[in-house]
């Protein structure tokens, strides 16, 4: 079974190609950064008319690229949510009437879902069950998950997401949007320990997260210092591990409490070298596993849209000709895909 992914919850338009018997065939990207970047950060309006010019010629273009023809095409997976009501319609939109035209199934996609499907995509594959750690600009969860849509949500952010603070504490430094990936490589340049984060909620038992206080912590910080190019990243490299050390605590507990040994981490923050370094240093301290997608696929993109929509076409779920768009969706209201 042949399927065209969709994706344009946000600011990334992604289209991929994903074969079950091949594996991925072709994946492309549009990226909006440059559009939003003047405002500082995604203005929904513009995301969703440059979707509409976007999608179809990417499409268009993963097909080329893949070799195959529109008429092999087996079903197309769109991302139905959560995200921008707008954005989301675009690719809904187009995902079912291209679906219809060429008379064949759709079905949508849920995108933590995607994330948390991404390392699938990858050689050394995790089995189920696993904890997953989604990391993006809009979520923080802590998800024990046993198998396609069998997801058990055991933290979550009580405010901001992780991403978000990323993003927030980047601007607090006078660092341009997306600002995550800016503020780690600035991160490099820091002192480690000059200035010491809270850690928050972690003196307290449970598995939710708070982020916005370090960001007003990055403000009370920069605002104390003598501003210069070496503070800056002495509090890029300081707010990092705190967020790291969080995530490693926290992580430590959901496994310790779920008896787990597989760590899933993904999302966009999942791209965080760091992140990553402290998450692997923890696994094989507790002599378990650690999985990844490649940093391409941590960010939004087409093929975990294409290969989450395969589970589940595989198993026989589709939508009806109804155009789906879920702004706020949860996880755990996703129906199991049986396995095999
Ligand atoms: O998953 P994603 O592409 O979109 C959402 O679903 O939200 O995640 C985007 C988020 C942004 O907040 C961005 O700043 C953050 O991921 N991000 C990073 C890194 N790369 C992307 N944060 C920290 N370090 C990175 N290397
Ligand atoms: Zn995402």
């Amino acid at each position: 079974m042949i399927i065209l992914g969709i994706e344009t919850s946000c600011d990334e338009t992604g289209v991929a190609i994903y074969s079950g018997a091949q594996g991925l065939l072709a994946h492309a990207l549009y990226s909006q950064v440059d559009l939003h970047a003047r405002y500082g950060g995604v203005v929904p309006e513009l995301a969703s008319r440059d979707h509409v010019s976007k999608l179809l010629p990417l499409v268009q273009e993963v097909i080329d690229k893949s070799g195959i023809k529109s008429g092999d095409i087996g079903g197309v997976a769109y991302t139905a949510g959560p995200g921008l009501v707008g954005a989301l319609l675009v690719g809904a939109t187009i995902g079912r009437a291209l679906a219809w035209t060429w008379g064949v199934p759709a079905v949508a996609v849920h995108h933590m879902e995607g994330h948390l499907l991404a390392p699938m995509l990858e050689d050394n594959p995790p089995a189920f069950p696993f904890l997953a750690l989604l990391v993006s600009g809009g979520h923080t969860l802590l998800v024990e998950v046993e198998g396609v849509g069998r997801y058990r949500l055991l933290g979550d952010s009580i405010d901001d997401a992780v991403g978000e603070a990323f993003d927030k504490t980047a601007t607090v430094l006078g660092l341009g949007y997306p600002g995550g990936p800016a503020l780690a490589a600035l991160a490099l340049d820091g002192i480690p320990g000059r200035y010491r984060f809270p850690r928050p909620m972690t003196d307290r038992p449970g598995l939710e997260f708070s982020f916005s206080g370090l960001k007003t912590f990055a403000l009370n910080t920069w605002n104390a210092s003598g501003k210069t190019q070496q503070d800056r990243a002495d509090i890029a490299r300081a707010f990092e591990e705190a967020v790291a050390d969080t995530m490693v605590i926290k992580c430590r507990r959901a496994l310790q409490q779920t008896g787990l040994s597989s760590l899933v981490i993904a999302g966009g923050v999942g791209a965080n070298r760091r992140l990553r370094e402290r998450l692997s240093t923890l696994m094989q301290e507790l002599g378990g596993n650690v999985y990844y997608p490649r940093a391409e696929f941590c960010t939004d993109n087409g093929a975990m849209i294409a290969y989450a929509g395969y589970c589940r076409l595989r198993a026989g779920q589709h939508e009806s000709l109804s155009i789906k768009a879920i702004p706020r969706w949860s996880l755990e209201e996703l129906p199991a895909v049986d396995a095999g």
